[in-house]
């Protein structure tokens, strides 16, 4: 019967421009249980044994991490590596003195990857800029010492608004190395999340710039920084980077041009690193979480360094020789560890791109492998999925062989992604690194090592020094294969320290649902199989991902009952093809309003003029009434069963 269904299929199906969909589909059957790594990656690769290893981590975790630890340089090594005398709020390597940019740059600067490039810039346009350690000194310290010349000082918090340049990484550094700390805001997000985030901050500097090219156009970021800055009090320098000569408004005593200052004789290259407590803050990164509001987690010099460089250099087998790509955005927090921390301390030659993966044509990140040799390439899902829509002709113009590894982040990679990856991208002899992580855990907690036999769609194993698990409501750990939720048993360096300002909402947030046992909830879903392979299903708290990005159903319903057409909505996440997963909103409107195409439309430009274009949800879907239980909240999981056609599983809190 299945088959007579198959075989009377529409006439007008169109086969895949793509060969090698067809392919995947007739080599789906003889996918093996394991692909294991070339023997020339085992043999390669700097850790060959990942059981004992770990074993060890887990049994002296303190003595792992501090071995890691020694491999840096601290102006004063700790007293203690880990202080759990008050839980959750762990502290790492307490009594010492050191700055990440004391490992990031300065120490570099006495070996040879002095004149070794750091940065690989190119621009959309195809301008290029690279810098040594010794040239990116020199900016970042010209960069600290006109932040110093605003007054800006230890301990305050300087907001980047920036687009993919050079010196948002020079930003971010010059802040760390003068002792203050940043919280870069997404390009990509709109003047009102920019408001919030600058006024929960109390930001007295903000970096921003004219705009930047995406598409081949010019975006513009300043007039919405302008519009942000219209409500934000504490704002007094506002330092704008140019990069694409548009005219821009500039407001009189608060806005200086970077290339103004630069020329100032304060903006010597000399600058001397500030010493820091090992637990001072080192920047703020906001994510969205189950509340309107979203949380700055506070990450920390000591500990996150230690953590982003032994994760990049152990997961990505890091060699001096090696040219790196991480094509996140700088404004995310694999940005942050995966751009420019973990590489830089790893003394890597970086590349940083502008602009969109397809421009001019689809062959833009096949085309720049080629040219700079690149060895590692560390994506989305969502932008391999995107690429491989293109088809494999872009790719097969292009030498690829550099590459040894590849690396996914931010969402399940769907086994189909991965395979097309792993052959078209990688030739069959590239390891996939599908790192499991968090904004809140700093870096990679469950990936593969090069060594690893992988699984299609697993994150694998825990990192060392990790204990991961998947379990029921009760903290009881859940069979092969049964979904759960996904905990951490144990702190690490790189951990979140606590939320801005809230320290009450980090412990409630994360340490609250096993508070006795205490464990660090995920908020993710996950399965382990009969091999210990950790698979991560999704969000089971009120985020949506979103092409990866990280986004609140809550932020998105109260864009949409900021409307005032809207009396309540509800938004929730369905599977997409390229997204992973799609906005669609249920809305009820006010009494004297009526549905309509153009309503529709308002909506959705509501919410993305509110958080940004990335939260555009793909529906709108009028309705008279929500789903809610007895106590007023909105049942999501019903709405999400209900369009999928799925069961809705316990329905006796729902109110009728
Ligand atoms: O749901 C998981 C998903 O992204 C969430 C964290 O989002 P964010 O803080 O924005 O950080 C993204 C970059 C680290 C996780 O709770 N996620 C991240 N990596 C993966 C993933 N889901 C599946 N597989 C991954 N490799």
């Amino acid at each position: 019967m299945g088959n007579s269904v198959e075989l009377s299929a529409p006439k007008d199906l169109t086969l895949p421009a793509n060969p090698g969909f067809t392919q995947l589909e007739s080599n789906m059957a003889e996918e093996p249980k394991f692909y294991h790594p070339d023997p020339s990656v085992v043999e390669y690769a700097t850790v060959k044994e990942y059981d004992a290893l770990y074993q060890r981590s887990i049994t002296d975790r303190e003595g792992f991490w501090a071995e890691q630890a020694e491999a840096l340089d601290w102006y004063k090594k700790w007293d203690r590596v880990l202080d759990d005398s008050n839980k959750p709020f762990f502290k790492w390597f307490t009594g010492a003195k050191t700055n990440i940019v004391q490992n990031a740059i300065d120490r570099h600067l006495v070996t040879r990857n002095r004149n070794k490039l750091a940065i690989i810039w190119e621009g959309e346009p195809g301008d290029v800029h690279s810098y040594s350690y010794h040239a990116l000194n020199r900016e970042v310290s010209r960069f600290a010492n006109i932040l110093k010349a605003m007054g800006v000082k230890k301990g305050e918090i300087v907001t980047l608004y920036m687009p993919q340049l050079p010196e948002l990484v020079f930003g971010m550094l010059a802040c760390a190395k003068i002792g203050a700390a940043h919280s870069v805001v997404y390009g990509g997000f709109s003047a009102d999340a920019l408001r919030d985030r600058i006024n929960d901050a109390q930001s007295r500097v903000v970096i921003t710039a004219d705009g930047g090219y995406r598409r081949g156009k010019p975006v513009d970021l300043k007039s919405i920084a302008n519009e942000a800055l219209k409500h934000c009090p504490t704002v007094e320098v506002c330092i704008c980077v140019q990069r694409t000569g548009q005219p821009v408004y500039m407001e009189n005593d608060r806005d200086y041009w970077y290339h103004d200052l630069y020329k100032l004789p304060v903006a010597s290259p000399k600058c001397e690193t500030e010493p820091m407590d090992a637990e001072d803050m080192l920047f703020l990164l906001y994510t969205s979480g189950s509340t309107g509001k979203p949380k700055g987690l506070v990450h920390t010099h000591g500990g996150y360094q230690v953590y982003a460089s032994t994760t990049h250099k152990m997961v990505f087998d890091i060699k001096p020789e090696d040219r790196y790509w991480c094509a996140a955005d700088p404004g995310w927090i694999t940005g942050h560890s995966y751009i420019v921390y973990g590489p830089l301390i790893n003394g890597t030659t970086l590349i940083l791109y502008e602009g969109a993966p397809n421009h001019p044509y689809p062959n833009r990140w096949w085309s720049m492998i080629e040219k700079y040799g690149i060895n590692i390439l560390y994506t989305s899902p969502t932008a391999v999925r995107g690429l491989m829509r293109f088809g494999e002709s872009w790719p097969a113009k292009h030498d690829l062989s550099s590459l040894r590894l590849l690396g996914s982040v931010g969402e399940p990679i769907n086994p189909e992604a991965w395979r097309w990856y792993h052959r078209v991208i990688g030739g069959g002899r590239c390891p996939i690194m599908d790192t499991w992580w968090q904004t809140e855990t700093g870096g990679f907690m469950i990936t593969p090592l090069p060594i690893t036999p992988l699984k299609p769609g697993s994150a694998t194993k825990p990192f060392f020094g990790n204990e991961c698990a998947v379990v029921d409501d009760h903290g009881k750990e859940v069979g092969p294969g049964e979904e759960g939720s996904l905990v951490i048993k144990n702190p690490w360096p790189g951990m979140a320290r606590t939320v801005y300002k809230d320290p009450d909402r980090y412990q409630e947030t994360y340490w609250s649902r096993y508070a006795a046992q205490g464990w660090y909830t995920v908020g993710d879903s996950a399965k382990r199989d009969e091999d210990g392979y950790f698979w991560i299903i999704g969000r089971i708290d009120d985020v949506i991902k979103v092409s990866g990005y990280r986004l609140g159903t809550a932020e998105i319903e109260s864009a949409l009952v900021g409307h005032p057409a809207v009396s309540e909505a509800a938004a929730i996440a369905l599977p997409h093809e390229l997204k992973g997963n799609a906005i669609h909103c249920y809305v009820i409107l006010r009494a004297n309003q009526s549905p309509s195409e153009d309503l529709a439309e308002s909506l959705k430009n509501q919410v993305a003029d509110h958080l940004g274009k990335i939260a555009r949800p793909d529906g709108i879907v009028f309705v008279d009434s929500l789903p809610k239980t007895r106590s007023g909240k909105i049942m999501r999981r019903v709405l999400k069963a209900r369009a999928l056609g799925q069961d809705e599983g316990d329905l006796s809190t729902l109110e009728e």
